[in-house]
């Protein structure tokens, strides 16, 4: 159904979430980036989306970068002094190990947690700072996906570099967005750095389902918050009692899709978008693909961004990986 602009709206008084909010809702399937889920509401909510008993993904994860922490450091230093930077850090709660393990192998250790939100970063520089005294936290309030450059450009050249990509966050990219990002990361790094990449794997659909249907709800009130977003930042009058959570494991391009589903055909004014979006019933709005790996292609997006595949981890069930990839 059609989304129909009162008036132009006045571009230049946009912010970004008005932008994104007017290109998604006017076209055609209506979609809206993943980026919009994360205000203060939307990240409690998806912290307490890892603490869910079906979503797997996170304490996957942080179980194997526990369990191979001091391979994954002394691999990535190869001889020489570490410092490690990690995209999207948030409060970097499954980064500790890592961390010790840097620190007990070389002492000093510089740490450069990057991300959107300062107030997650300083709760991680106090917290860390307070466990390691060798370890000092440089935090870099930026979104990582518009540059890397001027973040990495002043580190030592004796040391080597080790920028971790974990949490499954690449699969959140489409393949080309997916592929661009990994190729501003390898840009910003010099021959012998690395790259540590957590993706979650392809694996029964009825897992994968589950961990984005929780049966608490969490994903669903993370999914209709960004309606609730809306309503605040845009003025709208969405009823979210009137769009459906759903997710779908779509096989042809191993992603799980998230979506909102109208349950009834209606009309919703944006007014500060000066905007008014219809819905037929049962039409959605696509929130998210969560992309899923199997080992070859974790490897083929590794080797066309540039990155030779030096080791990877899983967990017994090879549910998730982590890869550790050198910038030839
Ligand atoms: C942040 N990202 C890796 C999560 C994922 O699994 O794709 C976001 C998420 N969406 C629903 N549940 C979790």
């Amino acid at each position: 159904m059609t989304a129909t602009p009162l008036t132009k709206p006045s571009w230049a008084a946009l912010t970004p979430v008005g932008e994104e909010v007017f290109r998604g809702l006017t076209a055609q399937p209506k979609t809206l980036s993943p980026w919009l889920f994360y205000d203060a509401a939307g990240s409690r909510l998806f912290e307490a989306i890892c603490e869910q008993p079906e979503y797997y993904v996170t304490r996957t994860e942080s179980a194997i970068l526990a369990r191979h922490a001091e391979e994954m450091v002394r691999l990535a230093g190869a001889g020489r002094r570490l410092s490690i930077l990690e995209l999207g850090a948030g409060t970097a709660a499954k980064t500790g190990q890592l961390l010790r393990s840097a620190v007990q192998r070389q002492g000093r250790t510089v740490y450069r947690p990057i991300d959107v939100s300062g107030s997650a970063l300083e709760a991680a520089k106090s917290r860390l700072e307070a466990e390691l005294p060798s370890l000092t936290v440089d935090p870099v309030v930026t979104d990582y996906t518009s540059g890397l450059e001027e973040i990495t450009s002043d580190c030592v050249p004796e040391e080597r570099r080790m920028v971790l990509y974990i949490g499954s966050s690449i699969g959140n990219f489409d393949p080309e967005d997916a592929h661009g990002v990994l190729r501003s990361v390898r840009a910003s790094l010099s021959p012998g750095d690395t790259l540590l990449l957590g993706v979650d794997m392809v694996k029964d659909p009825a897992l994968l389902l589950a961990a984005y249907n929780d049966a608490a709800g969490v994903t669903a009130a993370f999914n209709r918050n960004v309606l609730r977003r809306i309503n605040r930042e845009l003025e709208a009058n969405f009823d979210l009692e009137r769009f459906r959570h759903r997710a779908i494991w779509n096989s042809a391009r191993a992603r799980v899709e998230m979506h909102l589903e109208s349950t009834i055909a209606q009309r919703i004014s944006i007014p500060a978008l000066e905007l008014e979006v219809c819905f037929a019933r049962g039409e959605t709005i696509h929130t998210e693909n969560s992309y899923k790996f199997t080992g070859r292609r974790a490897k083929e997006t590794l080797e066309r961004a540039d990155f030779e595949v030096e080791r990877s981890w899983t967990d017994p069930q090879s549910w998730f990986g982590v890869y550790l990839a050198r910038v030839k």
